[in-house]
């Protein structure tokens, strides 16, 4: 049998997988299973930051395995400490929570946000519990973050889904300013909503979120899982907009590939957690912190973020030329540094065809091409993605 076999007779069937079996990666490049590479701009959907096996990443990972791998949350392990640390220092004043995916990342946001309605109405539970999302957003698949993520193809076949969510249009502050009232414990949203297509918020709207929400009292919970973490050419996305949520969720490229989430809650709403209020049995091993380390390393020393904002820009101008030049196949380019989609009515067809033609690509809602490279991909790997893109525009047959 061989591995799309034992996948189609084994593994639960939810993902509609590509018919491609990948056996190695190195920096931006793969290699299948018939020794055949691809650049790969898709790097495990905007997780591998640093790309594959960067060689500082693969010895701190080894050395971390061969000393300390996992002691759970019960004692002290010192790369917890050190990470957090460093995260504090990037987001300002607060604490730190280590967990395992995004999801989990935005579960702790929504528990945090209960906290801190329960605080507001003296000790009283349920009586300021509501969050408000944004249409279209993507928070996860847990039941928490289905609840805030109000798409049909996500909530189908689960309800009920969790109480207490309502949602207003992103980018239409009014339709917010309906919804954030004194039941309102927070307010969720992603700078750039990622899932859906890759959709920037306006400054006005990121700026007026954060008003109400002090306004109002509830907690702004950004969701930077997939924008966040130097992607934009910031550490965060909401600096774009010049904004400080209360708290941040990150994941995805956190630990370079290696599974990890975590949120970063301000003073002084962190201390509204105490012990056992919350946990996980895996959360911030010294492996995966050790992992994480070298990402905050390796960005650092190849200041990746700088690369990020400047070969984002020659990917989304090669992008928009090759707009101008197929109006009939693609609409627009959208996103921020290596946070990128092209639109187009043919976005399946499209990534099947850059895919034969050695590019990967994947994607996302309102017919994106997401293009989510490795933050130190090159300029020559920049130019090579555009001029595949080029070359299966002029020969693939999309409609
Ligand atoms: C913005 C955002 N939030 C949350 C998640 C969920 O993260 P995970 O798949 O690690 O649970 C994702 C994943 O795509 C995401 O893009």
């Amino acid at each position: 049998m061989d591995t799309i076999e034992q996948f189609q007779h084994y593994v639960i069937g939810t993902y509609a997988r590509t018919p491609l079996v990948i056996t190695r990666g190195q920096g931006s490049r793969v290699w299948d299973d018939k020794g055949r590479c691809y650049l790969d701009f898709v790097q495990g959907i905007a997780t591998n930051i640093i790309g594959h096996c960067h060689p500082a990443w693969v010895k701190a990972v080894s050395e971390q395995a061969a000393t300390l791998v996992h002691t759970s949350n019960i004692y002290y392990t010192e790369n917890q400490g050190r990470l957090a640390q460093r995260l504090v220092e990037k987001a300002g004043p607060g604490k730190m929570f280590f967990c395992n995916s995004g999801a989990e990342a935005n579960e702790g946001m929504l528990k945090l946000a209960r906290l801190h309605g329960q605080s507001l109405s003296g000790g009283k539970e349920g009586v300021r519990s509501n969050i408000v999302g944004a249409q279209m957003a993507f928070h996860g698949r847990t039941f928490g973050t289905m609840a805030a993520t109000p798409q049909e193809k996500i909530q189908k076949g689960f309800r009920p889904m969790l109480d207490g969510f309502s949602f207003g249009e992103f980018n239409n502050l009014a339709s917010f300013e309906k919804l954030i009232d004194d039941s309102t414990a927070a307010v969720i949203v992603e700078a750039i909503q990622g899932e859906s297509g890759i959709t920037p918020a306006t400054i006005e709207f990121m700026q007026g979120l954060r008003k109400l929400c002090t306004e109002r009292g509830a907690l702004l919970l950004a969701d930077e899982i997939q924008c966040g973490y130097g992607r934009t050419g910031k550490f965060f996305a909401c600096e774009h907009y010049g904004i400080k949520p209360d708290a941040i969720s990150m994941a995805k490229g956190i630990a370079g590939g290696f599974p990890m989430g975590a949120f970063w809650v301000a003073e002084p709403y962190c201390e509204l957690f105490h012990a056992g209020s919350h946990g996980t049995t895996f959360g911030g091993t010294p492996l995966a912190c050790a992992a994480a380390l070298a990402v905050l390393d390796v960005m650092e020393e190849e200041k990746l973020m700088d690369n990020a904002a400047r070969m984002g820009a020659l990917l989304a101008d090669g992008l928009k030329d090759l707009v101008a030049k197929n109006p009939d196949k693609l609409d627009c380019v959208r996103g921020r540094g290596l946070h990128l989609a092209v639109a187009s009515k043919y976005n399946i067809a499209l990534i099947d065809a850059l895919r034969s033609n050695g590019l990967l690509a994947v994607a996302g809602g309102n017919g994106a091409v997401r293009l989510l490279p490795a933050l130190n991909v090159t300029q020559d790997e920049v130019f090579q993605a555009i001029d595949i893109f080029g070359r299966t525009l002029s020969s693939a047959k999309l409609g």
